[in-house]
């Protein structure tokens, strides 16, 4: 079975953009800690949140992505259920609707990176372990800053996540979500380039 060294080799062929490829780390350092939060299968979480954009800069519209990925990796022998949760993160696109908790962790976890990457580099020491929940939650509120994160998106996303987790996250809020989000970004501050070296 192919997974997190595969997607990696994937992600690296086709992304040429850092910041793409730092997007793509984010999604997958969430994703890994969610999978740790619910156990779930953490190699697996970890795979399709790093593969989810591997064919954005390749195919940069939203009526070949992340279909035609899709087709290079069913050539590439990938599993079909990994295949499935990709396109599951785009159903306006593909028609293939989120289902699995997999799908939804990977739809709740998307966007909202995009904003706390963003928060971080307005810091003046560019440094995610300096940003704290409440200036996200100031950055969320400024519709003008990161325009590009749709509010109204990533709040139905994870309505949809906590309500498939059940339990665990009975008494989640988005809040509590961009938290963990957030923290799982600041154990690979290295690797996402939020650790000062950019001040
Ligand atoms: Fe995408
Ligand atoms: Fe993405």
């Amino acid at each position: 079975m192919k997974g997190r060294e595969d997607a990696w080799q994937v992600v690296t062929e086709f992304t040429k953009n850092p910041n793409l490829i730092k997007h793509m780390l984010a999604v997958e350092a969430a994703m890994r800690a969610y999978a740790r939060e619910l156990g779930q299968d953490e190699e697996r979480w970890a795979t399709v949140g790093l593969l989810h954009d591997f064919d954005w800069e390749i195919h940069p519209t939203l009526d070949e992505h992340p279909i035609k990925g899709a087709e290079k990796l069913r050539e590439r022998g990938w599993e079909e259920e990994i295949i499935r949760t990709v396109l599951s993160h785009y159903p306006a696109g593909t028609g293939v609707q989120p289902a699995a908790l997999v799908d939804f962790a990977l739809a709740a976890c998307d966007d909202i990176t995009g904003l706390i990457t963003a928060t971080a580099l307005v810091r003046p020491s560019k440094d995610i372990r300096d940003v704290r929940l409440k200036s996200v939650k100031k950055k969320w509120k400024d519709r003008s800053f990161a325009a590009g994160v749709n509010r109204q998106e990533v709040v139905k996303a994870t309505d949809q996540f906590i309500a498939a987790a059940g339990p665990p996250l009975a008494s989640w809020d988005l809040w509590r979500h961009i938290d963990f989000v957030l923290q799982a970004m600041q154990g690979i501050a290295a690797a996402l380039e939020l650790d000062g070296r950019l001040a």
